[in-house]
């Protein structure tokens, strides 16, 4: 080993030391503030970051009896989610392309929707920043996810799988044990619609707030998670308008032609 790279290296130990050190001493107002994306990191490790803002991460750390460096390698772990939000799935099999969809309602609502809910009910009513109309609409919002995720789920993706099916096996048409879906995909599609009405109203809390100069840092937090969160949604309904429902037209075009 060359002295050069043996001096380069103890650099770089030592640089990631003092990381790691600024980082356990950083409040955790400061490390959200810097980075709104580790609030959700430390709610699903159990912390909320609202509850102990003026302690520091390392004070945290000893308190609950965790590890660190765990802690720290865990805010460095890209999330899986966004990074298969990279993948082209128009070359992709449909079937595919439904399970891609399934597991990403599964994300929201299990993940995204519910850090989100904590974040919103727990901010204080009595801090100068007014957060009442999105503590009244978030609720309806996610109740209104939900139930679109589940009904596509029934009805889009379940006719997608049955067509699949009878295009597999043609017979299965004729001898009667599998049967056109009632609806067609052409309809499901025209139905497919994104809660325009709540999607427009959070945003334009958003906008409003982002407008704000005073708030503080839960509020920020408030906000850049539900814009990040806003802007998933916007690509999985474009990954279902521009990727699934073209795919699942030309499925059913291939069944009734048969
Ligand atoms: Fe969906
Ligand atoms: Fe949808």
């Amino acid at each position: 080993m060359s002295v050069a790279y043996c001096s380069r290296m103890s650099t770089l130990v030592a640089k990631n030391k003092r990381k790691r050190m600024e980082r356990l001493n950083l409040k955790l107002s400061e490390l959200v503030d810097k980075n709104p994306q580790l609030a959700s990191v430390l709610h699903f490790m159990g912390i909320y970051f609202y509850q102990h803002s003026e302690n520091t991460l390392g004070e945290i750390c000893q308190q609950r009896g965790l590890d660190p460096d765990l802690v720290i390698r865990n805010f460095n772990e890209p999330d899986t989610n966004l990074k298969l939000s990279g993948i082209n799935l128009m070359d992709y099999p449909l079937e595919l392309v439904v399970e891609y969809l399934k597991h990403m309602h599964f994300v929201f609502i299990k993940e995204r929707l519910t850090y989100l809910a904590r974040l919103i009910e727990q901010y204080p009513d009595n801090e100068a920043v007014d957060l009442q109309d999105l503590k009244l609409i978030f609720p309806h919002f996610m109740q209104e996810f939900i139930e679109h995720a589940y009904e596509e789920e029934d009805t889009v993706f379940s006719n997608i799988l049955i067509l699949k099916k009878i295009l597999n096996n043609p017979e299965s048409l004729k001898t009667d044990s599998a049967k056109l879906p009632s609806l067609s995909i052409q309809h499901l599609a025209q139905a497919h619609q994104h809660h325009d009405g709540e999607m427009a109203e959070i945003k334009e809390i958003m906008d409003q707030l982002t407008v704000n100069a005073k708030l503080d840092v839960h509020a920020r937090v408030i906000v850049a998670s539900l814009r990040s969160f806003m802007d998933e949604l916007k690509h999985h309904a474009k990954i279902e308008n521009e990727i699934l429902f073209p795919k699942a037209l030309e499925l059913e075009k291939s069944v009734l032609a048969l």
